[in-house]
């Protein structure tokens, strides 16, 4: 069954310039890039849309606090996230800024048309406003009289001439929607609160500001240039202006789009003023608004200012993207929030990845390559092996609604199911029992069966583990693509003959966290004025950083990352260290080497050993170095 048009338009939101990317940037992404490659998997024309938020008093002062022109600091930030989403392949076909100039004229013409509509009308707006939310509040929303309910920082009093939105003239036509289109907004659960939301009834809304400058300005036939456009309504034409919305382009063959894929805080946004304002523009609604709850770290929110973020790079480099990007749509089912923790990626790279697929291919290479030279035939499967093929193209017709409903976590685990068919085939049929009685064909038969599941699964895969998925396929001699798509899921077909290829396994186990965690601090609530990445001269000192000697050096038992050192700073004992470096340096040639060690840290136990310091490295692509003295120096000597 297809839900499906023949033009797939998806979209993330577009980032605040304010911040560097964490995992929940890379969760919205990821689950884009996701559904963006299904789409491309099963034939479609697909447009995926992702880009950087940049106008705003939020971005204004954020560049003024770090001493930075707004422009530069905005291309900084930026290029910043367009580089980290190329590096994790993330599969855009476009990345749009809001300071592009083609947007802004898009968003002036969206004025322009909604003003000579009648839609738009001046005024004086008088109310609470929170600059890190870009976002009006009314005085009982507040908490505490004066906080933001958003993110809990002091709103100030704004009153200023304003632009104004006949929102509450679309009110109706909103309900009507949620209540025609059941899956406008998912999941049900945030549809209701919506529904709700806008059932207590609607305000016009402010849409120009004159309290800063870096903005699009209005369109100049109003003859106002001291107003620019709301960031908000700036920031949600992005999904029209990248489809060239300002010159009627033919890439607005894509709208509406399929789903807006967005965070739970910005929902709102999407599914109450973003419609109202294409319904003024006289344009169709996207099909879908899909909110994902937040990942949060010990339960709070993950945010910079809260000194708790993950960095996704970080836990891509250490377990593989793949990895990370599986755990991230697996973990945690839609809508709802979950908490990061190391333990809970490995329990599932060592168990599902690991146990159920890697071990499967594993099996396939063994058997294939003992019994039968690689060299496969699929012709007598169906003749033995009828029903496992049958169940197995069942649960894999039921996964297209799934992706179009975001159940992404339902997809993968009926995924598991087909693997798990696989799997109990091996143990229920011996293969090497048959081969032992003589039955050739029979266990030729069950291999097969197998491979072809695994391929199944290795295509529906693919979408959310691009790289294992092509490797997978080419050890079993083929590729993923949406021919093989609609051979081997659309028609149910299987693969003919096939020779396997032997490949290393790719999911080893992980014995241990490979991230050192950053202990959680609560930030200090910071003066304004001051740039949050400077500390004082006193401050730097307080870390007391010392040049020693490594006298002994020996293996962490069960360790394949830690050495332990035995250091001599000059004091009346060596301090005996734990490091992460053994995969870059031989317990044997750091003795008698000098190393700079972080002198007065707290002590902890890495693996039941107590470290008393840290020896100081830098870590890139190229791998780790130590930090050292240019020339030998006096053991205990402190480093200014
Ligand atoms: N610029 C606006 C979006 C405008 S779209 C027309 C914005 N930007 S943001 O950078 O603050 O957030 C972008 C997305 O990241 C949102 O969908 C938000 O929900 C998501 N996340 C930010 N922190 C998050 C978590 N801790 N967890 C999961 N996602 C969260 O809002």
């Amino acid at each position: 069954m297809r839900n499906l048009c023949e033009k797939a338009y998806i979209t993330t939101p577009i980032y605040y310039v304010n911040d560097v990317a964490h995992i929940g940037h890379a969760y919205t992404t990821i689950i884009a890039d996701s559904v963006a490659r299904y789409s491309r998997l099963v034939g479609l024309e697909t447009f995926f849309l992702t880009g950087t938020d940049e106008h705003g008093q939020k971005i204004e002062e954020a560049a003024k606090i770090r001493g930075r022109n707004t422009k530069e600091y905005t291309d900084e930030i930026s290029g910043k996230f367009k580089a980290l989403w190329d590096e994790f392949g993330i599969s855009y076909d476009k990345f749009i800024r809001t300071t592009d100039e083609d947007h802004k004229i898009g968003v002036q013409k969206a004025f322009e048309t909604m003003y000579e509509k009648g839609d738009i009308y001046k005024d004086e707006y008088v109310g609470n406003y929170c600059i890190s939310c870009e976002s009006f509040f009314t005085d009982t929303q507040l908490v505490d009289n004066v906080c933001c309910p958003d993110c809990g920082k002091e709103t100030s009093v704004v009153r200023e001439e304003s632009y104004f939105f006949k929102l509450s003239k679309y009110e109706d036509r909103l309900l009507k929607w949620y209540e025609e289109k059941e899956k406008s907004v998912i999941p049900k659960g945030k549809k209701n609160e919506v529904e709700a939301f806008v059932k207590q009834g609607l305000r016009d809304l402010s849409i120009t500001r004159t309290s800063f400058e870096w903005g699009v300005k209005i369109p100049e036939k109003l003859e106002d240039p001291k107003h620019v456009v709301y960031v908000w309504l700036d920031a949600l034409m992005n999904y029209l202006t990248a489809i060239d919305f300002e010159k009627n382009g033919e890439n607005m063959q894509f709208w509406p789009a399929n789903v807006h894929i967005v965070g739970k805080d910005i929902l709102r946004f999407h599914a109450i003023y973003w419609p109202a304002f294409l319904m003024s523009l006289d344009l169709p609604l996207p099909k879908h608004i899909a909110a994902h709850g937040w990942w949060t770290r010990n339960g709070e929110k993950m945010s910079k200012s809260k000194g708790n973020v993950v960095d996704p790079r970080e836990v891509a480099n250490a377990y593989g993207l793949d990895n990370f990007r599986y755990f991230l749509l697996r973990e945690v089912p839609f809508g709802q929030d979950g908490d990061f923790s190391q333990r809970a990626l490995i329990g599932r790279i060592n168990g599902e990845l690991s146990n159920d697929l890697g071990n499967l291919l594993n099996r396939i290479i063994g058997m294939s390559g003992k019994y039968f030279d690689f060299q496969m035939s699929s012709k007598d499967v169906s003749k033995f092996h009828q029903a496992e093929l049958d169940k197995a193209d069942k649960i894999l017709e039921s996964l297209e609604e799934l992706v179009y409903n975001m159940q992404l976590h339902r997809y993968l685990e009926e995924l598991w199911k087909v693997l798990a068919i696989a799997n109990q085939s091996i143990t229920k049929y011996e293969p090497w029992a048959k081969m032992k009685s003589g039955d050739e064909g029979e266990a030729m038969a069950l291999v097969a069966l197998v491979a072809n599941l695994l391929a199944k699964v290795t295509v529906m895969l693919a979408p959310v583990m691009p790289e294992v998925s092509s490797k997978i396929a080419s050890s079993l001699g083929f590729e993923v693509n949406p021919k093989t798509y609609n051979e081997l899921i659309d028609e149910n077909k299987i693969l003919d003959s096939f020779k396997i290829t032997k490949i290393a396994p790719l999911f080893p186990k992980v014995e241990e966290e490979l991230l050192v965690e950053k202990k959680v601090v609560k930030a200090e609530p910071k003066k304004e004025e001051e740039p949050d990445n400077i500390i004082t001269i006193d401050k730097f000192f307080e870390t007391k950083i010392k040049i020693g000697r490594v006298i002994e050096t020996s293996e962490v038992p069960k360790s394949k990352k830690l050495l332990l050192l035995q250091v001599d700073l000059g004091e009346e004992k060596p301090r005996q260290i734990v490091a992460g470096i053994k995969e870059f340096y031989k317990a044997e040639e750091l003795v008698d080497t000098q190393v700079c060690v972080v002198a007065n840290l707290k002590p902890a136990k890495i693996m039941k050993i107590k470290s008393e310091g840290m020896i100081l490295a830098v870590r890139d692509e190229n791998g780790l170095s130590l930090i050292r003295p240019e020339t030998k120096k006096t053991v205990g000597s402190l480093v200014s």
